[in-house]
């Protein structure tokens, strides 16, 4: 039939199913639908749980029985943070080096590189099938004379309990795609490019292996379940500018904010690294650059709510207010139940959740204790 149409009676009738979509568009969507762009809606979006290095309060971070626990929890994103090997292999870790979480010390005792007059096991100068070998653990320091492992926080998993390894992104990707197929659920990804600065220099693009990896998983829009997170502003605005487009994938970024004192980020001037300067990131037009290459930013809490703040007295910074008028949505880092891990400001971690979610007004959070978060969330929008 629509063959025996002439193209102006084609324009009327697009025409008119178009003004039908938009009618019937408005009458059958809830009353707090977004109609309205996000950064005028995003707070009364869902909040976002998003499992930070898995379910880790319970079980050693970055395992696949952490993601597991943190997926049947409930969560809305599972958070991986990836490094390279020596063969090019992504594998699942906090650190670009080894020795915080496995036995690479004593399975490797010379292999080692020192860093400011300290010994560091650098994921980087090993294979996928040596990194295999090792025992992963909860995360612990080793004393400098005795050796003696001490946790780095002690009410949590024992240290070297049970059976854990270091797991590649694929395999932690095939774990939550195949619990989704056999759920029916849709959790998402949140992937972290550790230190791009310090892989390129070793002669490594670990974005352009990222996000290849996630474009072989049939991660490439928008609007598919994955965040793309990393604290380089030079990376994050190259993989928006460059590597995407080359790739012909567009995926959700977000941009972590560091304090220049944590030496999170170098930059490379005559072979020597210097510390990336993030003062820009707290200055009025921050967010309007940022949103320029980003969807999100991820700031430590701290940068949201002064730690000097008391339960009267809250010193609410305006970087939300800032972000969400560009349109950025805000998920801070991060929250935990540890002792001495909920600031003096708040009561408990409910109270603390709820100053941020919704006094602060963010959009989601990274934490240990996902399990807290989904109920404290779940509870809160039955309200
Ligand atoms: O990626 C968000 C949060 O995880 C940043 O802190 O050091 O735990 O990766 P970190
Ligand atoms: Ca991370």
């Amino acid at each position: 039939m629509l063959k025996q149409l002439s193209f102006s009676n084609l324009r009327l009738l697009s025409a008119l199913l178009g003004a039908l979509v938009i009618l019937q568009g408005c009458s059958v969507l809830p009353k707090d639908e977004p109609l309205l762009s996000p950064k005028v809606e995003s707070n009364v979006e869902p909040k976002v749980v998003i499992a930070h290095r898995g379910a880790s309060g319970y079980l050693p971070e970055h395992s696949l029985a952490a993601k597991a626990m943190a997926y049947a929890m409930g969560v809305d994103y599972i958070e991986q943070d990836v490094v390279m090997t020596k063969d090019n292999q992504l594998v699942v870790l906090h650190d670009h080096y080894l020795d915080r979480v496995t036995d690479v010390m004593s399975r490797f005792p010379k292999r080692y590189r020192l860093v400011a007059g300290k010994k560091r096991w650098f994921a980087i100068d090993f294979t996928l099938a040596e990194i295999k070998q090792l025992k992963m653990s909860e995360g612990f320091t080793p004393d400098k004379t005795t050796k003696a492992l001490t946790a780095g926080y002690p009410n949590r998993f024992p240290l070297f309990k049970s059976s854990f390894s270091v797991s590649t992104l694929a395999e932690e990707i095939e774990l939550i795609k195949g619990l989704n197929h056999s759920t029916g659920k849709n959790i998402g990804l949140y992937v972290e490019i550790k230190a791009p600065w310090f892989h390129r220099h070793e002669g490594k693009d670990i974005s352009k292996a990222v996000l290849l990896e996630l474009k072989n998983y049939g991660y490439t829009r928008k609007t598919d379940k994955v965040f793309i997170q990393c604290f380089d502003p030079i990376e994050t605005k190259r993989i928006h500018h460059q590597l995407m487009p080359t790739l012909g994938v567009k995926l959700k970024l977000v941009q972590l904010i560091a304090e220049t004192d944590w030496f999170e980020t170098f930059t490379y001037k005559h072979g020597k690294a210097i510390p990336y300067n993030y003062d820009w990131m707290f200055k009025d037009d921050a967010m309007a650059k940022i949103a320029k290459y980003a969807d999100a930013i991820g700031p430590w809490k701290s940068m949201l709510v002064n730690d000097e703040s008391t339960p009267d007295n809250l010193i609410i910074s305006n970087m939300v207010t800032q972000a969400h008028t560009v349109g950025l949505k805000v998920h801070p880092y991060t929250f935990r139940n540890d002792p001495g891990r909920i600031p003096e400001y708040a009561s408990s971690f409910d109270d603390m959740l709820n100053i941020f979610l919704y006094r602060v007004g963010v959009d989601g959070v990274f934490t240990d204790y996902p399990d807290l978060a989904v109920d404290f969330v779940r509870r809160s929008q039955e309200r």
